[in-house]
This record gives structure tokens, sequence and C-alpha cells, in this order.
């Protein structure tokens, strides 16, 4: 048996991080990774592996049934892990469609290519469709409300998060209609290396290192709960081989912070690293810390999202009694490696910049004139 792992999205953050784990906990393991390569890909660090044969790469686009058939019979799948999807929520405000396409129409056509190989094959009860969504699909919480658990209802507010509780219910309704041996993982934001600088985390860091401003929706204050992605993945990897069949694992960092105290946190770590380093300085020259000033001075508020969720947090009791899952870094070190990977890294998130990006920040972000200049604080409910 060769035991073939298929993970789609395996080019973006979430999926690279998660190809790198297998490939050093199951060296035996044989993974094909199939993506679209859209603006969000970035995969050269796969390139060593695919060359040497450990990956198969599989250029192709899920929501179109042909492709992704065609991978089915090329290849004895043994298990999915799918993780491919439009994933920034700013996007899909400002184009829908194709979350549409890709979130709702290509998991539907993963379901249904697996569901027939493995009905044909007689793998129902061996193989795994893991399903891997977000913790978005249950809405916005209050400040005072609990954390959400696997039976928190569905209250999606953006066209991304629709899309996912969209994916989340086919693959649901999958498992309880034709026995599809589907897991569904929900969890909460994630941060780490290979993040597309779209996302806050990166983003606050390299304006940070390009001396432009930190452009916080609102008053900093809506909260999200974040998870190291290597976290993440291991969690992934339990759900994959530990997880009952047809159960919901929901799965988070338990660290709430609000934006705000994020960027704040990325601008500490950054002034610490350069008041250690001249080489530091001499590269990122833009950068306010190669001066000696705060890169808090950036901090610029701008106007909100529409429809911007308040807080996400998760309650991971079930996943960690059920499948042993917890997390191993803290918050600190999960930044500082996050904020020294990025540092290190120059050369990757460049190549990510080149793409599209430029046009995105134009088009995001124009339409947000700041609330107030760079470095004036004010109050919020933080
Ligand atoms: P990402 O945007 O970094 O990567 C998505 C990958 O999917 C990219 O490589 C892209 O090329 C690929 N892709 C997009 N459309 C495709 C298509 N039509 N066919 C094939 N490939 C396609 O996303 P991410 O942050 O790595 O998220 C991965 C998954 O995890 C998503 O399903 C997302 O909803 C979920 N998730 C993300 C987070 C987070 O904080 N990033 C948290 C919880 C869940
Ligand atoms: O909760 C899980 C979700 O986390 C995933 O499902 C999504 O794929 C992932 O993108 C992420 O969604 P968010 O919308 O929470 O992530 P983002 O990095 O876009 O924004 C995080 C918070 O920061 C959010 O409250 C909006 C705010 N923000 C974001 C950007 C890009 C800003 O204030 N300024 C910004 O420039």
């Amino acid at each position: 048996m060769t035991n073939t792992l298929l993970v789609t999205g395996g080019a973006g953050f979430i999926g690279q991080n998660l190809v790198h784990q297998l490939l050093a906990v199951d060296p035996g393991r044989r993974i094909v990774v199939l993506d679209a390569l859209t603006y969000a890909a970035n995969p050269s660090s796969l390139d060593p592996h695919i060359r040497s044969g450990r990956i198969r790469f599989v250029h192709a686009d899920i929501g179109q049934l042909d492709e992704v058939r065609a991978v089915f019979e090329a290849e004895t799948i043994e298990a999915v892990a799918h993780l491919a999807a439009e994933s920034h929520v700013d996007r899909s405000i400002s184009g829908p469609d194709l979350f549409l396409s890709t979130n709702v129409t290509g998991t539907h056509n993963l379901l249904k290519c697996a569901l027939a190989d493995w009905q044909r094959r007689g793998r129902m009860e061996t193989a795994r469709f893991l399903h891997v969504s977000t913790d978005e699909v249950f809405g916005d919480l209050t400040p005072d409300e609990p954390a959400f658990t696997e039976s928190s209802p569905y209250r999606p507010s953006s066209p991304y998060s629709a899309t996912k509780a969209a994916s989340d219910h086919l693959a649901r309704a999958y498992h309880r209609t034709y026995g599809l041996p589907v897991i569904v993982t929900n969890c909460s934001n994630n941060y780490g290396a290979y993040q597309h600088p779209e996302k806050l985390i990166p983003l606050m860091i390299i304006h940070a290192l390009e001396g432009k401003p930190l452009p916080i929706y609102g008053d900093g204050s809506n909260i999200r709960d974040w998870l190291y992605v290597e976290d993440h993945c291991k969690a992934l990897l339990l759900a994959l081989t530990r997880g009952t069949v047809g159960e919901t694992y929901n799965i988070g960092g338990g660290v709430e912070k609000t934006n705000l105290a994020i960027v704040r946190l990325i601008c500490a770590a950054l002034d610490e690293r350069f008041a250690k380093s001249e080489v530091l300085s001499q590269r990122f020259a833009k950068c306010p810390a190669a001066s000696g000033t705060s890169c808090s001075t950036l901090i610029s508020f701008v106007k909100d999202r529409p429809g911007h969720d308040r807080r996400y947090a998760i309650n991971p009791d079930f996943a960690k009694q059920a499948l042993g899952y917890a997390p191993n870094e803290t918050f600190a070190s999960g930044l500082m490696k996050t904020v020294d990977w990025y540092l290190d890294n120059e050369s990757w998130w460049r190549t990510a910049l080149s793409t599209d990006f430029s046009e995105w920040i134009r088009l995001n972000y124009a339409a947000r004139q700041p609330l107030a200049r760079p470095g004036v604080q004010v109050k919020t409910a933080e």
C-alpha cells in the first residue's frame, strides 16, 4: 500500500507548514500536493522535496472537477488533508465570486471524487478526509460570551466565512448521507513562517521594516485567538491519525489579544532586535528602529473592515482530551520566532510582494483614510 496523502493548498501558509511537519515525522508517507498556485502560494520551500521525488506536485484547480478527478485516477489516495481555499476576509469583501468557486464548488469536487474513488476501491473504512476549517464560521462573540465549542451555532459574517461554513456543511453532509470518512477541524487565527504579507502579523512586520504606516482597522480593539502554525499542524496530524470519523474538533491557542496589542508586541519585538543588531539597521534603514525610534510611531488607525467580527475565542478542551492535543509555543515564543523568520527570509516575502500585492494594497487601503496620524495615541477598549 502506498499510503498516499493528498494535501490540497499545500503551497500556501498552513499547507506548507503541514507538509514540512509530515516530512519530518512520517518519512515513509508519500505526499501529493495539489495547488492552483494563486497569488497566495509561494512554494519554493517545497522545491527540494519535489526534486528529490519525496513530494509530487500537481498544479490543478479544485474548482475544476476534471482536474480533481485526474489526481484520484493517477494516484492511490488514502487520505486527504483539504486546505486549499481563498482565505482572506478583505479580498472576499471586494471580490466574493472566487470564494464560491474555490471554497464551495472546489470542496464539493473533492468530496465527490474522494467518495467515488474510495467506494470503487473499497477504502471507505480506512480512508480519511480531513476538512480544515475556521472559527470564523461561528460569527463573533461579545466580550463576556464563552468561547466557541464544537456545538456553537454557525453565524458567518463575511463572504469568506459564509463559503467556509457552506464547505463544512457539505463535508458533514457527505459523511451523514454517503458515509464518507470525514473529520472537520475549526481553528483560530494562525501565525508563523510562510504567511502571506496580506495578513495582519506579516503585514505589520514588513510595513515596519519598510517604514510604512501600520494600518489598524477601527480602534484596534477587535480580538483574535492566536495559534502558532506548527501547533495547528500538530493538531491536524493528530486529527488525521487519531480522530473519530464524523467528529469535529475545535483547535485554538487560548491566546486572546486585541489587534492593537498584537501590533504593539510586534513593534516591541522589532525594536528589541534592532537595538542589538547594527546589521539590521543597515539592511532596513527605513525602519524607525534603525535610528532608535520605536516602530510603534508608525501605528495608524484606518477605516474599519465592513462587518468586522468583534471577537473570536476557541474552547479547545474537546480536542485536547480526545486527541491529546496541546500547543508547544507560548504567544511570546511564537511571535519572536515569527519576527525572526521574516527578518531572515526577506527574499521569500519580497517574492510575495512582487505578485499583485501593490495593486491589492492600493485597492484595500486607499479607501481607508487614517483616523489619526501615525504615532498619535487614540483611546481604545483594550
Ligand atoms: P493561504 O491563502 O495561505 O493558502 C491557500 C492555498 O490554497 C494557496 O497555496 C493557494 O494557491 C491554494 N488555492 C487557492 N485556490 C485554489 C484552487 N482553486 N485550487 C487549488 N488550490 C487553491 O491559506 P492558509 O492560511 O494556509 O489557510 C489554509 C486553510 O486553513 C484554509 O482552508 C483556511 O480557511 C483554513 N484556516 C486558516 C487559518 C489562518 O489563520 N490562516 C485559520 C483557520 C483555518
Ligand atoms: O480566525 C481564523 C481566520 O483568521 C482564518 O480563517 C482566515 O483565513 C485568516 O485570514 C484569519 O482571518 P482574519 O480576518 O482574522 O485575519 P487578518 O490577518 O486579515 O486580520 C486579523 C485582524 O486584524 C482582523 O481583526 C482585522 C485586523 N487587520 C487586518 C489587516 C490585514 C487590521 O487591523 N489591519 C490590517 O491591515
